[in-house]
């Protein structure tokens, strides 16, 4: 069954405990944390004390998303303050010290991913692959919610999912950025494991049924 990883970038911030309380109720399987350091990507948004109270808000598995520079500096204080699965961008650092992260996280009992960017092609990940539980393909360029599914990243998808077949069968290919009702069954052709929504999940009022909306077709995949 493909899982989903509500992105809270699109939650009502003043109600978050409930926000993730509703998609907790309504089968989602990952909650996506997006961090953004306004160096990486031109956007800042949360960080440590928000995934904090949400450690303590709920139990949910917590798949923080590190938009960051540099992320060694902070791989320690964001797996102490409750990640469950830290994903780190491929482009953030020089790749030791991104294999360093890694290993900071695991010794924390932590799971790992690493990130790509749209512009970096598919074959990036080949050093990751035996390290890392996830690969996270962006199919918008990262920094905003809301934004349109870049339809020629399926083949890329696709092509990790092959990597991964063949040197980390159990890695998880997860896919982030305009994933909706139309184009959350194409990811998963492609072969999308977990797909982040946003905006599809959090932009409705019915949470369950924008839930239930993304699992239609793929369930069956
Ligand atoms: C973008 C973030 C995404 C974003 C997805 O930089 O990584 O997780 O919240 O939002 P939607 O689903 O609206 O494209
Ligand atoms: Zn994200």
């Amino acid at each position: 069954m493909i899982k989903i990883a509500p992105s809270i970038l699109a939650a009502d911030f003043t109600r978050l405990g409930a926000e993730v309380a509703e998609v907790e109720a309504a089968g989602a399987d990952y909650l996506h944390v997006d961090v953004m350091d306004g160096m990486f990507v031109p956007n800042i948004s949360i960080g440590i004390p928000v995934l904090k109270s949400l450690r303590k808000a709920t139990d949910m598995f917590l798949d923080v998303h590190l938009m960051i520079e540099r992320p060694l500096r902070y791989v320690e204080a964001f797996c102490e303050a409750g990640a469950d699965l830290v994903n780190f961008h491929i482009e953030a650092d020089a790749q030791e010290n991104i294999i360093q992260a890694i290993a900071a996280a695991k010794a924390l009992g932590k799971k790992t991913g690493v990130t790509l960017k749209p512009h970096t092609p598919a074959e990036a990940v080949m050093h990751f692959l035996p390290l890392v539980d996830l690969i996270l393909v962006m199919t918008v360029e990262p920094g905003f919610g809301g934004q349109s599914f870049m339809y020629e990243q399926l083949p890329k998808i696709s092509k990790i999912r092959e990597l991964a077949d063949t040197l980390a069968p159990m890695c998880e290919v997860e896919v982030d950025g305009g994933i909706d009702a139309v184009t959350a069954p194409l990811a998963v052709e492609a072969g999308a494991d977990v797909l982040v929504a946003g905006s599809a999940v959090f932009g409705r009022s019915d949470r369950a049924a924008a839930i239930a909306e993304l699992r239609k077709y793929t369930d069956s995949m």
